[in-house]
């Protein structure tokens, strides 16, 4: 079992539990089953309402993030735009889909709400630098750059 010993920054009440799992996905970038057994013991919560609570809450990742991280905007002005169309050429061309890491642990793949650069809709941001425009062409190409890296 992994060390888990940061919970103990944090009070044992129950009513702390998000702190706690958001304390997890700090240090893992997500919250694995193990993460949950180690909360449920901390918190002395049964494992069952821990997963309720991950469940409920969308801050929460259950699979750990690939090495390159997409996220393709679907707010307004990139649904608009076609960014549903953008996703599915993304999510076919890496074999993975929304709230998924591929098999390597290469990409993992979630959509956002608004990257907040709607001018340059449609946009993906790819760990953070953002592309906007988007179309078939130069979306392969971008992934394209990141499968070498
Ligand atoms: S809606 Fe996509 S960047 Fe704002």
């Amino acid at each position: 079992m992994g060390n888990y010993d940061y919970l103990n920054e944090i009070g044992k009440e129950p009513g702390n539990l998000i702190k706690g799992l958001q304390a997890i996905q700090g240090h893992a970038g997500y919250v694995s089953d193990e993460g949950i057994a180690a909360a449920a013991d901390y918190f002395g919560i049964a494992e069952v309402e821990v997963e309720g609570v991950l469940t409920f809450y969308a801050q929460f990742k259950r699979v750990k993030p690939g090495r390159n991280k997409i996220s393709i905007c679907d707010g307004t002005a990139c649904h608009i735009k076609g960014s549903t169309q953008i996703l599915d050429w993304v999510s076919t061309e890496l074999g993975v889909k929304p709230g998924e890491t591929d098999a390597d642990g290469n990409f993992s793949l979630e959509t956002v709400a608004c990257l907040g650069c709607c001018s340059l809709a449609p946009v993906m941001s790819i760990n953070g630098k953002i592309y906007g425009k988007l179309d078939r062409k130069n979306t392969v190409k971008i992934l394209k750059e990141y499968r070498q890296s």
